[in-house]
């Protein structure tokens, strides 16, 4: 259970609040790269942490990212003319740059220097791993490039999409960190995705519905393990290492790829849910392309022309009440992302965790919140920089081990924790 005052810290990443200070200290994905295909393709609308962006790819290829408002009188640059190294407004022809510079107001005499003297805001927008990262914090606190192995990695072994999620960045989150619903939420779905069947481990996910969760403290966040019996007293873990922010893991099954998300904050009431598969020495497989590009695994089909998906809160999510009776789905949903998506969003735009009763497999939740509030409360009152903004912090893997009784999960599978170069994950 949290205060309202500490739910209301968490939830809140707006320009000057503390949660919204912490997101901007950090490299956030915000447009597949594809988005923005070739130079002066059409610019695309942003919406990040609660400010309205516009982003294009100018006539040389350079990225910009860009207040969406017209500095003039307030026309929506989305409709701008993406032509010769800059967006012209389509309303008067002011033309903006990469910097948000504005370089030419054709009413006035270019002598008069009046253009000069405009600047929009605007973030510098990197491209790494098919992925358009921005950083809009201070200048001089910018950090290294991303530094997240999914995206290190050659194209051919990654799969990276992204979806509208309409609740705020924590509860979908939350959903993340929380092993527990696993054996619930997604039983049925395991058994049969391309991404997941077939392995050992989906079998000791099933046959123990009871896991008991240990958490403990990373570099960059936490690694929460969550322990279930397996054969002959041992134990099964499946570990997910959760990253400051919004960085998380899926623990991997079988020679499947490796799964993750981010969960970034459009405004306070919605979030781009970020889903990534990668494999970390080999190629993926056409079939496991096309599982992502059908929707499979933890990807989505859309509304055509959005990333909206295509079962969302209108629909009812498509719930298929005779799948849920047979036990096809558990809960009549069809695949990861919404089984997710629904009972997340389900719960309001922003849940209230002053009404909630937490349990031991919430440890996870519990410890990342408070990392979370600490993070944000030094960042904004001493200027302590947070966690999770180097490659030492960045360069996790989830894991899926077995362990005896005896051991520890963080000691005994502390280098199946990291990444190590040419070497696959840990997985069961
Ligand atoms: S509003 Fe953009 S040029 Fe006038
Ligand atoms: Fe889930």
């Amino acid at each position: 259970m949290l205060r309202k005052e500490q739910n209301d810290l968490l939830t809140q990443t707006g320009a000057g609040a503390p949660m919204g200070e912490l997101f901007r200290r950090y490299w956030l994905p915000i447009l597949l790269a594809n988005e923005l295909p070739e130079p002066d393709c059409p610019p695309v609308r942003v919406k990040i942490l609660s400010e309205r962006l516009v982003a294009f790819r100018d006539s040389e290829g350079k990225l910009g990212l860009i207040d969406e408002f017209c500095a003039h009188r307030g026309v929506s640059l989305w409709f701008g003319r993406n032509e010769e190294c800059g967006l012209r407004c389509p309303y008067h022809g002011w033309k903006f740059d990469t910097s948000g510079q504005c370089v030419d107001v054709p009413s006035e005499p270019a002598e008069s220097g009046y253009a000069k003297k405009i600047k929009l805001t605007a973030y510098p927008l990197i491209e790494q791993g098919g992925v358009l990262w921005t950083y809009m914090g201070p200048p001089d606190q910018e950090p290294p490039r991303p530094a997240w192995e999914f995206s290190l990695v050659r194209p051919d072994q990654r799969f990276v999409s992204k979806r509208h999620q309409e609740c705020n960045w924590l509860q979908a989150m939350e959903g993340g960190i929380d092993s527990s619903h696993v054996s619930w939420l997604h039983r049925g779905t395991i058994d049969r995705d391309p991404h997941f069947r077939g392995s050992k481990g989906n079998e000791y996910n099933m046959r123990d519905a009871k896991p008991v969760f240990e958490v403990v403290e990373s570099e960059g966040g936490l690694y929460i393990g969550a322990r279930r019996n397996a054969d002959e007293g041992n134990y099964y873990w499946r570990i997910t290492p959760w990253v400051m922010p919004c960085f998380t893991m899926v623990p991997p099954r079988a020679d499947h790829p490796l799964h993750g998300h981010f969960w970034v904050p459009i405004d306070d009431e919605n979030c781009w849910a970020w889903s990534y598969d990668y494999h970390p020495t080999r190629a993926l497989t056409p079939e496991e392309v096309k599982a992502g590009e059908e929707g499979q695994g933890i990807h989505v089909k859309y509304v055509p022309g959005t990333f909206r998906p295509l079962a969302n809160k209108d629909n009812d999510y498509l719930i298929d009440r005779e799948a849920q009776k047979a036990g096809v789905t558990y809960s009549g949903i069809e695949g990861f992302s919404m089984q997710d998506a629904s009972v997340q969003e389900s719960m309001g735009p922003i849940v209230d965790r002053t009404k909630e009763n937490l349990v031991g497999t919430d440890n996870g939740i519990i410890m990342a919140r408070h990392r979370l509030m600490r993070a944000a409360k030094a960042l904004v009152e001493k200027g302590v920089l947070p966690p999770g903004r180097v490659a030492e912090h960045q360069g996790v893997r989830s894991a899926a081990v077995i362990l005896t009784p005896e051991q520890r999960f963080d000691e005994a599978a502390k280098d199946a924790l990291r990444v190590r170069e040419g070497v696959g994950q840990a997985s069961v």
